[in-house]
């Protein structure tokens, strides 16, 4: 398969998904990596918080009912220790080699879950982003976007709830307004899919944003 060759040196871009619980990530995600791999773009599809052996284990901590008393800087803290192991693992050496990378959220994650949900401030989280991140940032965040009450009855059906679907309705609408004020004050990285439309219709609507990004990263 051939390795995309972008506007930027040569490096693959950089693709992050995001949204509150029942969105219907998962299943978005295998459907913007297949359009993208049927382009001929070489992609490495990951999640967060895990992503790395190290990261995995962080990630069963983080979820871990056992935890359910775990202080929110802890919480942000392990989170960011994650995201570094990988960065330096995983996300910048393949970006560096030229393949896409499709992440199941990233740092937005922690504005909108950890700065809306748990409140803790903007300013301290960018301390963090810039100190493990430096310079990478995404290039385009697709934004699932869907009212709260009809996610949560979607994640329900799924059965076992870890310890973030424990939080109640008010946690995840402060997540969503986060997440929406984040995409407003970010236009040109941001693409909000309306989730609450049918299977068919949201991808109808992936399928157009992943056609211009493709376009404008010349594939
Ligand atoms: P998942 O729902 O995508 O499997 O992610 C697990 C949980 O982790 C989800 O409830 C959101 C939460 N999370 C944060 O709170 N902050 C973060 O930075 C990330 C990446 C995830």
């Amino acid at each position: 398969m051939s390795t995309i060759i972008n506007k930027r040196a040569g490096r693959g871009c950089f693709v992050t998904v995001e949204g509150t619980e029942g969105v219907g990530k998962s299943s978005n995600i295998a459907f913007i990596e297949q359009q993208l791999t049927e382009a001929g773009v070489d992609v490495v599809t990951t999640r967060e918080p895990g992503g790395t052996p190290l990261g995995e284990e962080v990630r069963t901590l983080l979820l871990d009912h056992r935890h359910s008393g775990m202080s929110v800087d802890a919480e942000l803290l392990l989170m960011f220790a994650a995201r570094a192991q990988h960065i330096e693992q995983l996300i910048e050496p393949a970006l560096a080699r030229g393949q896409w990378v499709l992440c199941d959220r990233f740092t937005d994650a922690t504005y909108a879950y950890q700065g809306g949900g748990r409140g803790i401030s903007v300013e301290r989280i960018a301390v963090l982003e810039q100190w493990v991140q430096g310079s990478l940032r995404p290039d385009v965040t697709v934004l699932l976007d869907l009212p709260v009450e009809i996610g949560l009855a979607r994640a329900a059906e799924r059965g076992t709830a870890d310890r973030f679907e424990k939080e109640q309705q008010p946690f995840f609408e402060q997540v969503r307004n986060a997440y929406l004020a984040q995409a407003k004050s970010a236009p040109e990285r941001y693409r909000i899919i309306d989730a609450s439309r049918t299977l068919d219709e949201v991808q109808q609507q992936l399928q157009r944003v992943m056609k211009n990004l493709l376009s404008e990263a010349g594939v």
